[in-house]
């Protein structure tokens, strides 16, 4: 399916050509100040976004655009540092080629990770959650024009069900404190309003961000298994008012995604230990 794609097989055979053909056991999209998990990796090796054809550019500061390939417990992980959002390219489908380039170098397991804004009392800013299902708040979906029956994607159990076991026995066996709830995704760029937090909340919503989503709903197209965990930054507008704590802002996502990028760090070279 992927490779039936022109841009997705260009793309394909470039990293294929710049990094071999050695399997990954899994692939990352790192978020908002999640870059230096790239740290993390040995035997690293990185191509700037921009030599990848067809892939697209990231602008948003905290993201560095590249694509990292490199060892983490021993096991071959392909790194996306840095996403394409929909707000930048006014395409819900901006990461179209980046998630069909995971199913083209043979489909590995894909964990996408954000910054989220938080709408649970116990989860405040630097705790880490697993997303379990989601809400599309946005009115995109990155699938519009596409012509095939393929594009009637099953979204039951969208965030694998599997995978999301293995993230919470390896959060456990690593000590690192694991929340979990429902994403709702708001296209941004501005940050939500108090009263759109309201709502959001009533429609079940845990956790809100401006990202993810399309990329779950582009691997299950691409028939990769996919989770997504959430860093939350700070509670969602309002959330906790009168506080200050509820007005979210950019440098202070960055900051204490950094800080918690550490437990990710862990999280995932405990995950990557045992069986996905
Ligand atoms: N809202 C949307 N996106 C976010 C937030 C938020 O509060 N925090 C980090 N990313």
């Amino acid at each position: 399916m992927s490779e039936s794609d022109p841009r997705i097989a260009a793309a394909a055979a470039y990293v294929r050509a710049r990094l071999g053909d050695e399997p990954f056991a899994l692939a990352l999209v790192a978020g908002t100040g999640l870059g230096p998990l790239a740290g993390r990796l040995t035997e690293a090796v990185a191509l700037p976004y921009g030599e990848i054809p067809h892939f697209p550019a990231s602008g948003v500061s905290g993201h560095a655009g590249r694509l990292v390939a490199g060892r983490l417990s021993g096991r071959r992980v392909l790194l996306f540092q840095g996403r394409a959002h929909a707000y930048e390219h006014g395409d819900a489908a901006a990461m179209r080629v980046p998630v069909g380039l995971v199913a083209a170098l043979g489909a590995p397991p894909l964990l996408l990770t954000n910054a989220a804004g938080s709408l649970l009392p116990e989860a405040g800013p630097g705790r880490l959650a697993l997303v379990t299902d989601h809400v599309n708040l946005s009115g995109m979906n990155p699938l519009y024009g596409e012509a095939s029956d393929a594009r009637f994607v099953p979204m039951v159990d969208a965030y694998d069900p599997a995978l999301r076991a293995a993230l919470k026995r390896a959060a456990r066996a690593c000590g690192v404190p694991l929340a979990e709830g429902v994403y709702a995704w708001f296209s941004g760029p501005s940050f939500e309003t108090p009263a759109e937090i309201r709502m959001a909340k009533a429609l079940g919503a845990d956790l809100v961000g401006m990202s993810t989503v399309p990329e779950v709903i582009l691997a299950r197209f691409f028939g990769l298994r996919v989770a997504a965990l959430s860093l939350v930054t700070n509670y969602a507008a309002g959330f906790e008012a009168g506080t200050g704590i509820g007005a979210p802002h950019h440098a202070e996502t960055k900051r204490v995604a950094e800080q918690a990028a550490d437990d990710v760090g862990r999280l995932v070279a405990a995950l990557l230990s045992r069986d996905l």
